[in-house]
């Protein structure tokens, strides 16, 4: 039987592996979320095949439970709030490896733990708990039921530390005082409060970074429980998990041009809205344009980019802007999307909205291909973006985005943006590009702005 299910595990983890490979393109994303639960169930079905396991009915009731509540979630969940999903979906992940952990030391005599079972334990209990109450945080600040605001306070570094080290050293005390529970307990205790404190500084809008990293620290979790339960599919389930969310965690960083610890420690941002409010002095001008203008701007082209950022999903726009698409490409202009790697709020946020309007994948195109084609392109259509097209990033060494990676909009021969003020993103400041004299600003929340597009090109 053991092999049976060492070989079913080997199975499992080669569709794990095979389905995240096929993540990385919004082509295969589908198949490869597909093959990875496949992978999940043959795991679970087959764990229950273990001899440890007497008894069903808890199991049951498990399986019956969670799974009904998840896809009810599942289907009740808005696009917008995946990654509110997400980040309750870590937390339970690193509740799940707190009551595993816990529960194996509880239940065996501790004296038969090896000396690095009883760290693993520790430190188990430690991440776990941490990437509960922490994931916990994200998600309140992500719904808007916590203060989206960075709340700081003197000495926080330091406690923070402190705890930390203190839960390290509680977990190798365990080593030396086997049958001392309470150390477990204390653990517990100490990353529980540490989870809330480690995300309370840090602001609502860069949720997204600390909810890939706390997806990360789930992994690395589930993977030590894995070692102390010596349930080789967990290890290396939980190390995937660990190393892909840490990977995304630096991607999503270097399109920043931040460093993670600017993100965990730099009190950056609010809650995601406009931080600074109104920009521009007023003493350089703009120049607007109205539907009827766009219209014939675009409908004359015979190249247009659209350019979408935050506010298309504000907006919920993504349809309308398919159906601008299919009319401009109904004129026998040559239509593409340009994806800034951190447009939105979250990765992948533009893709997933313009997946949901069945916007045909081949018309998507990552910064670094659309960049050399906007010297060549009549009209870009910027959607509710602003610090992604900001040309700061590249001339202006004092701003705070300076050096980060944008898509280069300016270049074009005609440039529409798409919002309803002069606001400024999530950056909080002025952007060059609207002040520029090939930019014109169609003012307006961007659904209807668009719907207005709609019909003056139906009109043209
Ligand atoms: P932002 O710079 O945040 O700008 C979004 C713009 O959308 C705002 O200026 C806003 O202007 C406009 N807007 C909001 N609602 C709108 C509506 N209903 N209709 C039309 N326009 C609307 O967005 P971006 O260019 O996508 O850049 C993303 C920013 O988020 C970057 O600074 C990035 O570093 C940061 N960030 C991204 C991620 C990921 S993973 N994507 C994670 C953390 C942080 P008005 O208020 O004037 O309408």
């Amino acid at each position: 039987m053991d092999t049976f299910i060492q070989i079913a595990y080997l199975v499992a983890t080669g569709l794990f592996i095979s389905g995240l490979k096929k993540l990385g393109s919004p082509a295969t994303a589908r198949q490869g979320n597909q093959w990875a639960a496949w992978g999940m169930a043959l795991g679970l079905a087959v764990t229950l095949f273990d001899h440890q396991i007497m008894r069903y009915e808890w199991i049951v009731a498990g399986i019956v439970v969670g799974s009904a509540i998840g896809v009810y979630i599942a289907r009740k969940v808005e696009m917008t709030a995946m990654p509110e999903m997400v980040a309750l979906l870590n937390g339970l992940g690193g509740g799940a490896s707190v009551l595993v952990a816990g529960g194996e030391y509880l239940i065996k005599d501790p004296y038969l733990f090896s000396a690095d079972s009883l760290f693993t334990i520790g430190m188990s209990v430690f991440i776990g708990g941490v990437t509960f109450t922490g994931s916990l945080m994200a998600f309140g600040k992500l719904a808007g039921k916590l203060p989206g605001n960075p709340i700081t306070f003197g000495g926080q570094k330091p406690l923070n530390g402190l705890l930390a080290l203190v839960a390290v050293a509680g977990s190798a005390g365990l080593v030396w005082y086997p049958d001392s529970a309470g150390l477990v307990l204390g653990v517990t205790l100490l990353a529980l409060v540490l989870g809330v404190l480690f995300v309370l500084p840090i602001g609502g809008a860069d949720m997204p970074v600390v909810i890939s990293l706390l997806n990360s620290l789930s992994g690395v979790a589930a993977s030590a429980t894995g070692f102390v339960l010596n349930n080789s599919l967990l290890i290396v389930s939980g190390a995937l998990v660990g190393a892909s969310g840490f990977i995304l965690t630096m991607i999503m960083c270097k399109a920043m041009n931040r460093p993670l610890t600017n993100v965990l420690f730099g009190a950056f941002g609010g809650d995601g809205g406009a931080v600074a409010g109104a920009t521009g002095d007023g003493s350089k001008s703009i120049r607007e344009a109205q539907a009827d203008d766009v219209a014939v701007m675009a409908g004359y082209a015979s190249k247009v980019v659209i350019v979408p950022g935050y506010g298309l999903a504000v907006a919920q726009a993504q349809h309308v802007i398919r159906e601008v698409a299919s009319l401009l490409e109904n004129k026998g202009v040559d239509v593409k999307y340009g994806i800034h790697p951190v447009a939105g709020r979250m990765p992948g946020h533009m893709n997933v909205l313009l997946a949901e309007a069945n916007v045909p994948y081949p018309q998507l195109y990552d910064m670094d291909d659309i960049n050399p084609e906007f010297e060549s392109t009549d009209v870009v259509l910027v959607v509710g973006a602003n610090d992604v097209v900001n040309p700061a990033a590249r001339t202006n060494p004092a701003s705070p985005i300076f050096g980060m990676p944008i898509l280069d909009v300016d270049k074009a021969k005609a440039v529409i943006v798409l919002k309803r003020s002069m606001n400024a993103g999530f950056a909080g400041i002025d952007n060059d590009l609207f002040y520029k004299p090939n930019t014109y600003m169609y003012f307006g929340d961007a659904k209807k702005s668009l719907q207005g597009l709609v019909t003056a090109l139906k009109e043209l």
